[in-house]
């Protein structure tokens, strides 16, 4: 039996919405979707209202996801001209750099200005509605101009993490044929320097990439870097002579807002394509509920704008609803362990959400770090990205809560916009390590391996059943993947890619992926994008990547490597091919261990069977199940013996 948090009175008392709130407009939400969807949809200014709410099929031979299609609205108008009238002088986006001295505070008003003369200056430079525009960003306040600046003109901005390296956004800048890319000089984290310019010039280098018109770079630590001619331009210096005044575009409802790439359990990143007027109602009502916002909250979220969390829990859900968002520039331990609770104390944050490997990280370095600071102004905080464990819950609860605070763990993905399974802080009773149950008009269903969706207590494959306005609408430039990736595998339903197990209470438990990906430290990777990385390198015939459990991580990268013939597996080739994948990839992608592998495990057929690897990397080589339909049975031994968690 899990322990079970009864809702906090004092919260509930106070919140928007309580226990008999929830089954109600739950059971409202999904008996009649259109009705329900179209009244949460007079949240946002509508230039053109839509009198037509959901046009679904999930079909997979007639598959289209439309909702508000003949509506039509900007995203930017919503997140700041009509903030303007009662919120111009409210505080937007408060930034914290990477050095604790350096911190601003942004009003609506100056925000708006802001956004307005960047989006002009998109425009001089020829950007037009429908143009795919790179963000390469740290976390400062240009990236969400930027983002706004594009939503404003209708282009379709393509958010690359700044961890990422040149090849790979070289990828992203090539499969969006992106016609401007933003970055900055160079980043900062921890102090040390990211050298974003470099890799700029370096991605666009590679082949496929000169659909690039134009570099903008943000003035970041102002060191020099190589402005190419004409190609380079500093924003400060486009910035100026801009006018303020820019009419924001009216696009329709499904008008792409943006592509996020993320990884599949196959081949390159996907293009994951996100709506307007659907994915701002969505990700705007569940920012409202899920963090019970109020009007003074200062509200923070930790992620990077590069993840989908920073686009609709840093930026679009927060400003759309008229809040104060924290823009994080460094990382939890720098200056020292204590930054999180500083910063929580410094601008008084209410509302805090977070990843379990941040608490796991901080966990280790034990309480006194958090108690040196008070935590006073906290009243909820959030989990989201990957399973917490409900160590790491509790601690979360005890030590950084003070058992005051409310705490929800949200289950969601980049392809659902926003969050899908989470508790209402005011309305659920938690139970460590359960996201609870799902938000107003979300359909779980749990499946055996038989494709049977099974009622009551169950564990399977999760399913959504119907669509939801934040949904993703297709993968960029390959509608068939989209339907084949998301659609085939159970037809008429989202396979999410993930395994639930839902209690007698109806709760779910998020068990993890069950396809070829896997979630470091809450960063999402394709066990082929590593493999493909690890084969590029020349002594490299072959490579196999797993995950494997990790105290910190969450999960960690376990790769087998097969050399070519005549190479021999020394410690310091080991370093080598770790550096490479870390080169090719970004830091996120490097392996934890990297095991020399004479043979892989592979059926006649010739696939390799990841089943057997993975067990083999969680230590486990008792459970490694049927072997004989191996093509060399003999392979595995030699694995076993020279596994390297023991
Ligand atoms: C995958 C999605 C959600 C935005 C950030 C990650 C895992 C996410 C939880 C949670 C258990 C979670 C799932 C999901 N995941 N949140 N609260 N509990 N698992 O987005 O990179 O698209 O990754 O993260 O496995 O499928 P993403």
């Amino acid at each position: 039996m899990s322990k079970l948090y009864p809702v906090n009175p004092t919260f509930a008392a106070a919140a928007r919405l309580r226990h008999d709130d929830y089954t109600r407009l739950y059971a409202e939400s999904v008996s009649d979707p259109e009705g329900f969807w179209g009244r949460v949809a007079q949240r946002l200014d509508w230039i053109k209202p839509p009198t037509k709410i959901k046009d679904v099929s999930f079909d997979p031979t007639d598959l289209h996801i439309r909702w508000y299609a003949d509506g039509e609205l900007n995203v930017s108008a919503n997140c700041l001209d009509r903030q303007l009238a009662t919120r111009g002088d409210k505080v937007a986006i408060i930034f914290e750099g990477d050095d604790p001295n350096d911190s601003r505070r942004i009003t609506y008003r100056e925000l708006h200005t802001e956004v307005c003369k960047f989006a002009n200056t998109l425009k001089n430079l020829g950007v037009i509605k429908g143009d795919r525009i790179a963000i390469y960003l740290p976390m400062i306040p240009e990236a969400a101009v930027a983002m706004l600046a594009c939503a404003r003109l209708g282009a379709i901005h393509s958010v690359v993490f700044g961890g990422f390296s040149p090849d790979s956004l070289a990828g992203r800048i090539a499969d969006s044929t992106a016609k401007v890319v933003i970055t900055a000089d160079e980043g900062l984290r921890a102090g040390k320097r990211i050298p974003l310019k470099v890799n700029v010039d370096a991605a666009l280098e590679r082949p496929g990439t000169n659909s690039v018109e134009t570099v903008i770079v943000v003035r970041r630590t102002g060191s020099a870097v190589a402005m190419q001619s004409p190609r380079d331009r500093y924003y400060h210096t486009l910035m100026e002579g801009q006018s303020a005044d820019c009419a924001p575009t009216p696009v329709e409802a499904e008008h792409p807002l943006f592509i996020l790439y993320t990884s599949g359990s196959t081949g390159k990143p996907k293009g994951v394509q996100h709506s307007t007027g659907g994915y701002l109602v969505f990700t705007s009502y569940t920012h409202e509920l899920v963090f019970d916002l109020r009007e003074d909250d200062i509200y923070w979220c930790t992620a990077d704008v590069g993840w989908v969390t920073g686009h609709s829990y840093v930026v679009y859900g927060p400003l759309a609803n008229g809040a104060t968002t924290v823009m994080f520039e460094g990382v939890p331990n720098y200056p020292d362990v204590s930054r999180f609770w500083q910063v929580i104390d410094k601008h008084q944050v209410t509302l805090f959400y977070t990843a379990p490997t941040a608490i796991r990280a901080l966990m280790r370095d034990g309480e006194a770090p958090v108690k040196a600071c008070s935590r006073a102004s906290l009243r909820l905080l959030g989990s989201v990205g990957e399973p917490i464990n409900p160590e790491a819950w509790e601690w979360y609860h005890r030590v950084v809560g003070d058992e005051r605070c409310p705490i929800v763990d949200t289950w969601w993905q980049t392809e659902t916009g926003g969050i899908m399974i989470s508790p209402l802080p005011g309305a659920i009773a938690t139970k460590p390590g359960s996201a609870t149950l799902p938000f107003f008009g979300i359909k779980p269903a749990i499946v055996d391996a038989n494709a049977e969706v099974q009622e009551g207590v169950a564990e399977g494959n999760l399913l959504i059943t119907d669509s939801w306005p934040g949904q993703v609408r297709t993968i960029y430039g390959d509608h068939q993947r989209f339907i084949d990736t998301y659609f085939s595998a159970y037809p008429g339903n989202y396979f999410t890619g993930d395994g639930a197990r839902r209690d007698e209470d109806g709760y779910y438990w998020i068990t993890g992926r069950v396809d070829d990906v896997i979630n470091v430290s809450g960063h999402r990777l394709g066990t082929a994008e590593v493999e493909s990385a690890l084969v590029a390198h020349p002594k490299v015939a072959e490579a196999a990547v797993v995950g494997c459990p990790h105290e910190i991580k969450g999960q960690g990268i376990y790769a087998y490597v097969t050399l070519i013939a005549g190479e021999t597996g020394t410690d310091e080739l080991r370093k080598e091919l770790i550096a490479w994948v870390r080169k090719e990839i970004g830091p996120i992608a490097t392996p934890d261990y990297l095991q020399w592998a004479p043979g892989l495990p592979k059926t006649r057929s010739g696939k390799i069977m990841r089943r057997i690897l993975r067990k083999i990397g969680e230590n486990l080589p008792d459970q490694l199940g049927d072997i004989t339909t191996l093509a060399d049975p003999g392979v595995v031994k030699n694995l076993v013996d020279e596994r390297l968690i023991k």
